[in-house]
């Protein structure tokens, strides 16, 4: 049976319900690799003509989480960043994106950007997703096309993220 955005969005919202700290994220984010891993649901919001690097499919308009879906042709890196206040769950559909966690080793200020080091890189292949907590700072390395499901706990578009660089 193939999982619908509804079952999705459904077990998302009953998870964080329960538990919005990490137990719950750790639900979103086994829903997460479910959708990741389904084919049907693949190819419903994944069609060929779904180029766009950022999509909102789904606001929860009580719990205020959303689901997105990313296509990124070619390469596409970021910088070590956290989401502010927010957890975001990385899902693969498709392709591999590198993710590097970072460690702060000085916080950022107003005018310059916080300093990290590297804690350690691992893949993504499709079908895993990993969750970030709220200040875990990571950075995604894609050297060649993706697809990616994302859930963050709030939608952060425009949201003034803080900055940071490698401590050398
Ligand atoms: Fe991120």
């Amino acid at each position: 049976m193939s999982y619908s955005l509804e079952d999705f969005s459904n077990e998302c919202k009953a998870a964080l319900n329960k538990n919005s700290g990490a137990e719950g994220t750790e639900l979103v984010r086994q829903a997460v690799e479910k959708a990741c891993k389904d084919n049907d649901f693949i190819a419903a919001y994944f069609p060929p003509d779904n180029n766009e690097e950022r999509k909102l499919i789904y606001k929860d308009p009580e719990l205020g989480f959303c689901i997105f879906t990313h296509v990124y042709t070619g390469a596409k890196t970021s910088p070590p960043h956290d989401h502010g206040p927010s957890w975001a769950i990385y899902g693969q559909a498709e392709g591999t994106t590198e993710m590097t966690d970072w460690r702060c080793v000085e916080k950022p200020s107003e005018d310059s950007p916080g300093l990290v080091e590297k804690v350690k890189t691992y893949k993504l292949t499709p079908g895993m997703a990993y969750a970030y907590q709220v200040g875990e700072l990571h950075s995604p390395l894609r050297t060649g096309s993706t697809k990616l499901i994302r859930i963050e706990g709030m939608n952060m578009e425009g949201v003034q993220r803080d900055t940071y660089m490698v401590a050398s």
